[in-house]
């Protein structure tokens, strides 16, 4: 199983070739890793938010490929890439936004598609999975020297949902920059937005920063624009689901406070490795995910809307780019125009397409 106390979210695990990983869902109660053996399981858990977040979707997916490559039993290679390619339309199918989720999918399916036989392509599919792994951490400590300058040595960023650690593999992207600003001495206080209504910030990034001795302060989503109002917000940092040629796809409520920060003169970062960027595509061609109605309408046991109401839960929400000051990546930060911005940065990395 994982330490623990390097906070891993997920891992592979070789001798068994299945994926280990901390169940989110049941943070802050208990901090506990499960299992998945098979993509069914791998799926359900990617449904459930047990998994999420952006990065760790994509090594998820990467995983989930790996995962299928290791169960499948044809023994020829055209059957076998075919089991794994419906595995693998399974799990692409599972969250629609995040892109980073289908990045890593399609990272492992390039690979074993030249591979020369099944074994060869079972070998390929868990060391690519695991680069995959291994990359995000390397990229997320990048990102967070590069964002780290961002923050002025005494400062309070508000941040919405949780781009930490538990999005990524470890570190994080939005709380990454954090991480990485208070290690090289500054003093951050950090505004949590709970996140409604699966209240990613309260569970998850509070939970984070508390263990690492960050300065955390839990709010309700909608008291962000009286705080900015009232002088008590330096600036807003966030991660990204996706972000495409105008605009930023991220948590619900992201955009809210892009707005306010706007109006009330106040910068707005988002931090995201490439892999969440896709270039070929703008806003309106992106499916936004809406989730049941029951994530609203309950708490557990308890009703919070009446029998019939109508429901409208999307999961995300698009922030356009006119409205963020920077974008922090494993390559430096980028700044408006975004177009000139993007067009270098792909030339560098090859940001799709
Ligand atoms: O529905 P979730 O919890 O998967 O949404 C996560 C977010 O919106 C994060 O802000 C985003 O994935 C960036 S994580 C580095």
């Amino acid at each position: 199983m994982l330490e623990l106390d390097d906070l891993c979210t997920i891992a592979w695990e070789e001798e068994t070739g299945s994926i280990i990983y901390i169940d989110q869902t049941l943070l802050p109660g208990r901090c506990e890793q499960m299992r998945c053996t098979t993509v069914e399981d791998l799926a359900r858990a990617i449904r459930r938010l047990e998994i999420r977040g952006a990065p760790a979707l994509g090594i998820a997916g990467a995983m989930g490929v790996a995962l299928a490559a290791a169960r499948s039993t044809e023994r020829s290679l055209d059957r076998f890439l075919a089991d794994v390619g419906r595995a693998a339309d399974l799990l692409r199918g599972t969250r629609p936004t995040a892109v980073n989720l289908a990045w890593g999918i399609d990272r492992v399916i390039r690979k074993i598609a030249v591979a020369a036989s099944v074994d060869e392509a079972k070998t390929v599919a868990a060391a690519e999975a695991k680069a995959v792994a291994d990359e995000d951490e390397l990229v997320c400590r990048r990102l967070g020297a590069f964002g780290e300058g961002l923050l002025p040595d005494d400062c309070t960023v508000l941040t919405h949902c949780n781009a930490g650690a538990l999005a990524c593999r470890c570190w994080g992207t939005a709380l990454g920059v954090i991480r990485s600003a208070v290690a090289a001495g500054k003093n951050v206080r950090v505004i949590a937005c709970e996140t409604r209504p699966l209240n990613q910030g309260s569970r998850l990034t509070c939970w984070e920063l508390l263990r690492d001795g960050i300065d955390v302060t839990l709010i309700p989503d909608s008291s962000a624009a009286y705080l900015m109002r009232k002088g008590r917000v330096d600036l807003v940092i966030v991660g990204a689901d996706r972000i495409t040629r105008d605009a930023v796809f991220n948590k619900v409520g992201t955009y809210m406070h892009a707005v306010t920060a706007r109006h009330h003169g106040i910068p707005f970062y988002v931090a995201a490795p490439l892999s969440t960027f896709d270039l070929s595509r703008v806003e309106s061609e992106i499916v936004v995910e809406e989730r049941d109605r029951s994530e609203l309408a309950c708490s557990g046991d308890r009703q919070l809307a009446p029998d019939g109401v109508n429901v409208l839960n999307y999961a995300f929400d698009a922030t356009p780019l006119d409205l963020v000051d920077a974008i922090v990546t494993e390559i430096g930060v980028l700044r408006p125009p975004y177009a000139e911005s993007f067009r270098l940065a792909g030339r560098r990395e090859g940001v799709r397409p």
